[in-house]
């Protein structure tokens, strides 16, 4: 049986995207007073109800849902882009791409959430969509920060469990670390003071 599918892709975004997404980014990194449900039938609701999560302690409600999240249950890309702009679109393309060329049938996203990360991130799990296998979810971790100096560490742990860790990343910025979502991951040794932000856009995607 072929082992647990994490990878990371340095350079996601051609240089010219990239610097367009770092002027565009702060618009569209959402400070969420409640997440936006896209429905199936193309209505839009907002959820305020929904807690904070990421817990740090692998809880069973922990990343289910977050109040700064798009959910998209048409499964489309364009139809994030009235939520999270061109250059954010162009990155989930490129991330779609990727998913492709490594013979992923049908990979669409159903979840994507920008935010600033400058923290570190005990292990944890995110929550698997109901009724999806867990070897059919993937998450994307797309690292938009302009620069980043591994000095400052924060490197990016994946694995079946939190002593268990099959790959280290280091967030380079414009890579994307993507991974089976059964798997699990954590933020080690970051070092705060460096200059600038640590900026995330997550995603969460379903394959066939
Ligand atoms: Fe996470």
């Amino acid at each position: 049986m072929a082992g647990p599918n994490v990878s990371q892709k340095l350079n996601l975004l051609p240089e010219v995207d990239f610097q367009q997404l770092i002027l565009d980014k702060n618009q569209y990194i959402y400070n969420g007073d409640g997440a936006i449900i896209i429905h199936p039938d193309g209505s839009v609701t907002k959820d305020a109800t929904l807690k904070e999560i990421n817990s740090g302690q692998n809880k069973p409600n922990d990343y289910l849902i977050s109040k700064d999240s798009i959910f998209n249950y048409q499964y489309n890309i364009q139809g994030f882009e009235p939520y999270i702009g061109k250059s954010f679109t162009k990155a989930l393309k490129a991330i779609n791409e990727v998913f492709l060329s490594e013979g992923l049938l049908n990979p669409r996203p159903y979840m994507v959430r920008a935010y600033r990360h400058n923290k570190l991130i005990s292990w944890h799990r995110h929550v698997i969509p109901k009724g999806v296998k867990p070897s059919n979810f993937r998450l994307a971790i797309y690292y938009m920060h302009p620069n980043w100096d591994t000095n400052y560490g924060g490197q990016l742990h994946v694995g079946i469990t939190e002593k268990d860790t099959c790959k280290i990343f280091d967030c380079f910025s414009n890579s994307v670390i993507y991974h089976d979502g059964y798997l699990g991951h954590e933020v080690k040794d970051l070092v705060l003071g460096y200059k600038g932000d640590r900026d995330i856009l997550l995603s969460h995607w379903i394959v066939n």
